[in-house]
């Protein structure tokens, strides 16, 4: 999916070890459809040769305010005139005391100053050693750069490049491509708490062994992902997939129904909007052995009983939490057949204001899906698309009633 398609993007790069990360992010940005234009300062050079990101680019590199090719000689206004969004990474500590001070006395930094400050948005994805991170002077520059209308990226925490351990490393180009998509999204859901269940649940029948189900938990974490875009907090409850968690997005990893169901209640009374995707495994071993079950040899099979799982998703819809304006409750259904009517009916014993309903084999694992949302008033379509672009439709769906329930 050409995500950033139409998209003219600035990158900047500052001086800094991670220049060499900002050649992939550049080849990330440019698979993903946008027009990138990089402008970089004379440190950055010392980390990265212009030709490289030239080529990746498939644009010459601004580098000079005196670049006398540039027909107005202005190249600090051209830059941004057609811009979507300028991105700094690296953002060094220099360059963000910079960017406070409005100082301008190189090509970069007088772009961002000249850049249409309501039009064009600027992210920075700052990069640096951990002390320099934590010193007084650079939270204080970033807290201003950030007051002065400025996205501050996270940084990550780990090894540095120095030998030291700790915050201050910029983000992985993907991380950063997924913080620039998710600027041009919509913030429909700007303020709300939301609480996503995802994935199956592993009910144990002894230590190897247990029973689960095909859910590959793609469609939960894309609606996570697509909250987050919308500007939600976002917290997903996930049961055993191997899934990389969606950037920005609290995870918490469960194995059983019933520790999704602890999990969930532990959260839900701090969460406005409950999204159930998980596919819960419906019943359990009544009792799980604590050692493995061996065969003994005689051909007989052993006995298994199992007990129902408690239903999460009514347990919380029925709720006076659920049943109250605090909280949106959302269903889903995985059919075999009937689907209409088996959501709608589900709906009903759930409780929920809205169901919604696939055909469970032919979405489980499979990277696009086809949602039927079933409310009070009847049924809609969302029609076959990739899960991340049905996500964000059903998100858009929901902030739509939250909205008219007031
Ligand atoms: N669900 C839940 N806890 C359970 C079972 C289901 O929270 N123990 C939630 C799912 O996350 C989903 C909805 O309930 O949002 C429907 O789940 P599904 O398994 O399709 O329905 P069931 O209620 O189990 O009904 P059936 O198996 O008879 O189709």
């Amino acid at each position: 999916m050409k995500e950033l398609a139409g998209k003219h993007i600035v990158l900047g790069l500052t001086g800094g070890i991670a220049c060499y990360k900002s050649a992939e992010l550049c080849r990330l940005l440019i698979k993903a459809g946008a027009v990138v234009q990089v402008v970089m300062t004379s440190a950055a050079e010392q980390f990265i040769t212009p030709i490289t990101m030239q080529a990746l680019s498939q644009r010459p590199v601004a580098l000079s305010q005196w670049d006398a090719r540039e027909a107005n000689n202005m190249a600090h206004i051209n830059l941004t005139r057609q811009a979507d969004a300028c991105l700094i990474a690296p953002c060094s500590a220099d360059f963000i005391a910079k960017l406070a001070q409005g100082r301008a006395d190189d090509l970069l930094s007088l772009m961002c100053l000249a850049r249409p400050i309501d039009k064009v948005p600027l992210l920075i994805a700052p990069a640096m050693n951990r002390e320099m991170w934590s010193h007084p002077t650079t939270r204080r520059h970033l807290a201003q750069v950030a007051q002065d209308g400025a996205v501050v990226l996270g940084v990550g925490c780990g090894e540095q490049a120095c030998g030291e351990s700790g915050d201050g490393r910029m983000l992985e180009p993907q991380e950063l491509l997924d913080e620039l998509i998710a600027l041009f999204q919509p913030k429909v859901l700007a303020g709300q708490k939301v609480l996503v269940t995802a994935g199956p649940t592993y009910e144990a029948i002894d230590p190897v062994r247990g029973i689960t189900n095909l859910s590959s938990g793609k469609m939960g974490f894309a609606i996570a992902r697509a909250a987050r875009e919308a500007g939600a907090d976002v917290t997903l409850v996930a049961g055993p997939v191997s899934l990389a968690s969606p950037y920005g997005v609290q995870r918490v990893n469960v194995r059983s129904a019933s520790d999704m169901l602890q999990a969930v209640i532990q959260r839900v009374d701090d969460a406005s909007i409950f999204i159930a995707t998980a596919a819960v495994a419906d019943w359990r071993a009544a009792q799980a052995s604590d050692q493995k079950i061996k065969k003994d040899g005689s051909g007989q099979t052993p006995q298994l009983s199992f007990v129902e799982n408690p239903d999460i998703l009514a347990t919380v819809a029925q709720s006076p939490r659920g049943q109250s304006r605090a909280l949106f409750c959302v269903g889903f259904a995985a059919e075999s057949h009937d689907l209409q009517a088996n959501a709608q009916a589900k709906r009903l014993r759930k409780g929920v204001p809205l169901l919604v309903g696939n055909i469970g084999p032919a979405t489980f694992g499979q990277d696009d899906n086809a949602l039927l949302l079933v409310d009070e008033s009847g049924a809609h379509e969302l029609a076959r698309d990739d899960k991340l672009t049905l996500a964000r439709k059903l998100i858009a769906n929901i902030a739509d009633r939250i909205q008219a329930r007031g």
